[in-house]
């Protein structure tokens, strides 16, 4: 028995396409849909009511597409807006923030650092995860607002993002956390910057491999498993930046934007 149906995968941009990718290796004989809400990006700087009014409107859409599963590729929708998708969806809902937690509490020796969107930081989401798991856990988290908008300018490793990553980065610098969560799915295109800003004692946590770890194993245990593979992106704002951004994230797929509006 196969489900031929797709796995949705959400982000307000090409963030969310570091989990795809991730999905992809993990499981090359499913059908993805991913929707990138890149009229309406940046997310992580808006109010915690206004990321739960775009997201429910996004997994609506998806829902739309006869999707067998969510998976919120997004910190800002996973902090702020789990159990209004949970609600709303009739599928199962995988959000990033419960996996990367729990990857860095496999890592740490006790101090971590959380860098994400001011709305992720404001949410509290990861302490709460990193102490539901273990209250004795240091926990410092971080603001990175100028980081979205450089993965998305391509500047990955230019040297005006190794600058701002010095800045951001200096409370966690110098050994004051051994681990550091990635608490945005743009962050990880960034990494060399953030690896050099903080210092090759710092484990850098990124949640994709976690949550295509999660997605594995909830396909396995429902039976949702597909058969044929394929993936289609839809954004709603199709940007040439954007095209050309897909393309380095996903060499190995054919990228052909579809451009959507979501409905009210
Ligand atoms: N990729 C989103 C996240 O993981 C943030 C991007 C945005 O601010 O819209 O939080």
């Amino acid at each position: 028995m196969t489900d031929a149906r797709p796995i949705a995968i959400f982000d307000s941009g090409i963030g969310g396409l570091t989990v795809l990718a991730a999905l992809r290796r993990r499981l090359p004989a499913e059908r993805f849909v991913y929707l990138g809400d890149t009229a309406r990006l940046p997310y992580g700087t808006k109010s915690a009511e206004t990321v739960v009014r775009y997201a429910v409107r996004a997994a609506g859409f998806l829902a739309g597409h006869d999707a067998k599963l969510l998976v919120v590729a997004c910190n800002t929708v996973s902090a702020s807006a789990l159990p209004a998708l949970e609600e709303a969806m009739e599928v199962p809902v995988v959000g990033v923030v419960a996996p990367g937690a729990r990857t860095a509490l496999a890592v740490t020796h006790g101090r971590v650092g959380v860098i994400g969107t001011e709305s992720t930081v404001a949410s509290g989401a990861y302490g709460r995860a990193l102490r539901a798991l273990d209250p004795e856990i240091d926990v410092v988290a971080r603001a990175c607002p100028l980081f979205v908008p450089l993965a998305e300018e391509g500047w990955w490793d230019h040297p005006v993002t190794r600058e701002v990553a010095a800045l951001y980065l200096e409370p966690f610098a110098r050994g004051r956390v051994d681990t550091l969560i990635l608490g945005c799915t743009h962050y990880p295109l960034l990494r060399p910057a953030i690896a050099a800003a903080v210092g090759d004692d710092v484990r850098l946590v990124d949640s994709a491999e976690a949550v295509a770890a999660e997605v594995e194993a909830l396909v396995a245990r429902r039976e949702l498993a597909g058969s044929g593979g394929g993936v289609r992106l839809l954004v709603t704002d199709a940007a040439a930046r954007i095209d050309r951004i897909a393309r380095l994230i996903l060499p190995d797929t054919a990228v052909n934007l579809e451009l959507v509006d979501l409905p009210d």
